[in-house]
């Protein structure tokens, strides 16, 4: 039996912590305000802005909403993020991704100003993030680096293994683990013999968006197993990418769907959002 890592308790903890530290930027007349585009009408985004909208409420962060129509030209998608860099009462810009394919999402990352990058999306970040410089995470990465840190999980010298390269979570937790000292191995959709990778992994990291793909033959005895899919199986009940019910009679640790990084990004994001407010407007 594995320690169930439990996302939703530590995610509810550091959301208390962050609005004690709202209300002291509020007593110094500073209102930390969150932008976030979406654009289209993707039904699972509809659903994430809606609970980071719940999160910056409960926090006492200002949420602006911008609803764009999914045949917007990228001029006009431009045009409003620079709009909003310009605006000083703003502080986090999220352009919630996907977008519509004739959009070019690149171009739109860049143009988020590195300082409102609470994504941590924009190249600028993204390099600082390698060279292990102060900078804006990417939230579920760091949700999941919050998590070893929570459970005393060191990851020196350990073999974390990756499944999934995505620019969202695959890629920048590469450089978080390494940044910790792991030895790191990413696997992907055109890696040969995946169990080989999965089979030596002390912490295996899986996101790739398969139900229930990883199964107990794939996992080391005493591996730490930290799941990010949100899937739903045939029956219509939310999975996530790990076989949990028989991978948690091998792991020593393991994250639950739901429950497990989910909430850590929303409050890793509304760190997020309290750090780009006072890098913007505190000079103590
Ligand atoms: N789509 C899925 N996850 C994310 C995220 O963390 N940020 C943004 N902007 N879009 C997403």
């Amino acid at each position: 039996m594995s320690v169930i890592i439990d996302g939703k308790k530590l995610a509810k903890e550091i959301r208390e912590n962050l609005k004690i530290k709202c209300e002291e930027l509020k007593e110094r007349g500073i209102e930390p305000k969150l932008a976030v585009i979406l654009v289209g009408n993707d039904k699972p985004s509809q659903i994430y802005v809606k609970n980071k909208s719940k999160a910056c409420e409960e926090i006492g962060i200002k949420f602006e909403e911008y609803l764009l129509d999914e045949n917007i030209t990228q001029k006009e998608l431009i045009n409003l993020i620079e709009k909003l860099n310009k605006d000083n009462t703003i502080h986090g810009i999220l352009l919630q991704s996907p977008i519509p394919e004739q959009l070019d999402i690149n171009e739109a990352f860049r143009k988020i100003l590195p300082e409102k990058d609470v994504d941590g999306f924009n190249p600028v970040n993204v390099g600082k993030l390698v060279l292990n410089q102060d900078t804006f995470v990417s939230c579920t990465p760091y949700g999941i680096m919050k998590m070893f840190e929570a459970y005393n999980i060191d990851l020196t010298g350990k073999n974390v293994t990756i499944i999934g390269r995505s620019n969202i979570v695959g890629k920048p937790l590469i450089q978080c683990c390494l940044n910790k000292n792991a030895t790191v191995t990413i696997c992907h959709s055109k890696t040969k013999e995946l169990k080989e990778h999965t089979k030596k992994a002390d912490i295996l990291i899986v996101a790739i968006g398969k139900s229930k793909f990883i199964t107990e033959d794939m996992v080391k005895k005493d591996a730490i197993v930290i799941d990010v899919g949100i899937n739903r199986d045939e029956n219509g009940k939310l999975t996530g990418d790990v076989d949990f019910e028989n991978v948690e009679k091998k792991a020593s640790f393991i994250t639950p769907v739901p429950g497990g990084v989910g909430p850590m990004t929303i409050a890793m994001l509304m760190n997020n959002v309290l750090k780009a407010t006072k890098n913007l407007e505190i000079n103590d």
